[in-house]
């Protein structure tokens, strides 16, 4: 006898899924059982090819994608004791993302599903993130999830495994994209995020006030700050301190403008539970403040551990385990689609 996610009982037989992610620059896969055990997670990152052109060059990321996804796939399956038979389901993510980088994964999952014979289910890599809150542990909806990543910066109110409302988007770049860009004009290494998050820790916080764009909406907007930075970097004389107190005083703007709206959210949808996602969800001063305000405001907090923070399959075959469990799966149609919605269902039947 079985507790689904949903708190019905029933008897049901263990659903593995296996879950594939190229949307990026990470070829992923993972093995994950009932949507939040992970069994195996692999993950092959082309950040050191990357490096040298300061950002993803979407043409090598689906070449390495190519040249690596049959031995992840692989490794995944070793390193949870399987073999490929004993997958119940198949899943890949569709969108959104570098076409060429999702081509990779979505025909080699259609090519798995058909061979084998197997249910194929195309995920939203946004969705993906969501569902890392679901990873090894027991955390449920309904939440407001603060998704920061390297494309993204939504408030989402998720009221249930599938039901997602977005209340906040960015208007320009994404809080990724502006930690990367800082930390170019800063000459540090490219992810800029974990390297301005290593430097933040020998700054000042308060040294540097940086401008907040859009105080009094819940859109976000991070182009005017980044360039604000870059024309202090221009003007001024950078020292090592200087630099630290740059990157730590560009943290807080950021950190502190996504706290406040994501707690304006929760009194918007009368919700006290709050979860993280994306790869800048990882950021060290971001985590605390959350956890601090969280803390004094008496709401339930939810972070990812940081290695489901950043791109990875695990989140995905979350996500398609919840799609699968309420009866959805794609049929072989499934395609690539770079500027996929979130709840756009593509190819989707309903059983
Ligand atoms: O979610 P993700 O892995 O990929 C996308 O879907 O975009 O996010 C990548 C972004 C990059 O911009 C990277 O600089 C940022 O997440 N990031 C961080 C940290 N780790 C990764 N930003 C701030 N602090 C970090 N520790
Ligand atoms: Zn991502």
């Amino acid at each position: 006898m079985c507790i689904d996610a949903f708190g019905r009982i029933f008897i049901m037989k263990d659903i593995y899924v296996l879950g594939i992610e190229t949307s990026c620059d990470e070829t992923s896969a993972a093995v994950v059982k009932n949507g939040r055990c992970v069994i195996s997670n692999v993950i092959s990152s082309q950040i050191d090819i990357h490096k040298k052109f300061g950002g993803v060059v979407p043409e090598i990321a689906a070449r390495k994608h190519l040249e690596i996804i049959s031995q992840v796939i692989d490794q995944a399956i070793f390193d949870a004791n399987m073999k490929l038979n004993d997958i119940d389901v198949i899943c890949v993510t569709c969108g959104p993302g570098l076409v060429g980088a999702l081509l990779v994964g979505v025909s080699y999952a259609k090519t798995l599903a058909f061979c084998l014979n197997k249910p194929l289910v195309g995920v939203n890599h946004i969705a993906g993130h969501i569902c890392a809150n679901y990873l090894e542990n027991n955390f449920e909806p309904p939440f407001i999830c603060s998704v920061i990543s390297g494309g993204h910066t939504n408030l989402i109110y998720v009221s249930n495994y599938d039901s997602f409302e977005v209340l906040s988007r960015t208007r320009d770049d994404a809080a990724g994209e502006a930690f990367d860009k800082v930390a170019r004009v800063l000459g540090l290494s490219y992810p800029g995020g974990p390297a301005i998050d290593n430097l933040a820790r020998f700054g000042d916080p308060m040294a540097i006030k940086f401008p907040k764009a859009l105080e009094n909406d819940l859109d976000f907007s991070f182009s005017g700050l980044k360039s604000h930075v870059i024309n202090f970097v221009n003007k001024n004389k950078i020292t090592d301190e200087l630099k630290a107190d740059i990157a730590a005083s560009f943290e807080h703007c950021v950190a502190e403008v996504i706290v406040k709206k994501t707690f304006i959210a929760c009194e918007m949808k009368h919700c006290k539970k709050i979860a993280l996602a994306g790869g800048v969800s990882s950021n060290s001063y971001l985590r605390h403040m959350f956890e601090q305000e969280c803390k004094i405001k008496n709401y339930t907090l939810n972070i990812p551990k940081s290695i489901f923070c950043t791109d990875n399959a695990a989140m995905i075959a979350s996500s398609a385990y919840f799609k699968y469990i309420l009866g959805y799966t794609s049929n072989l149609y499934l395609n690539a689609y770079p500027n996929l919605k979130l709840c756009e269902e593509k190819n989707e039947i309903i059983n």
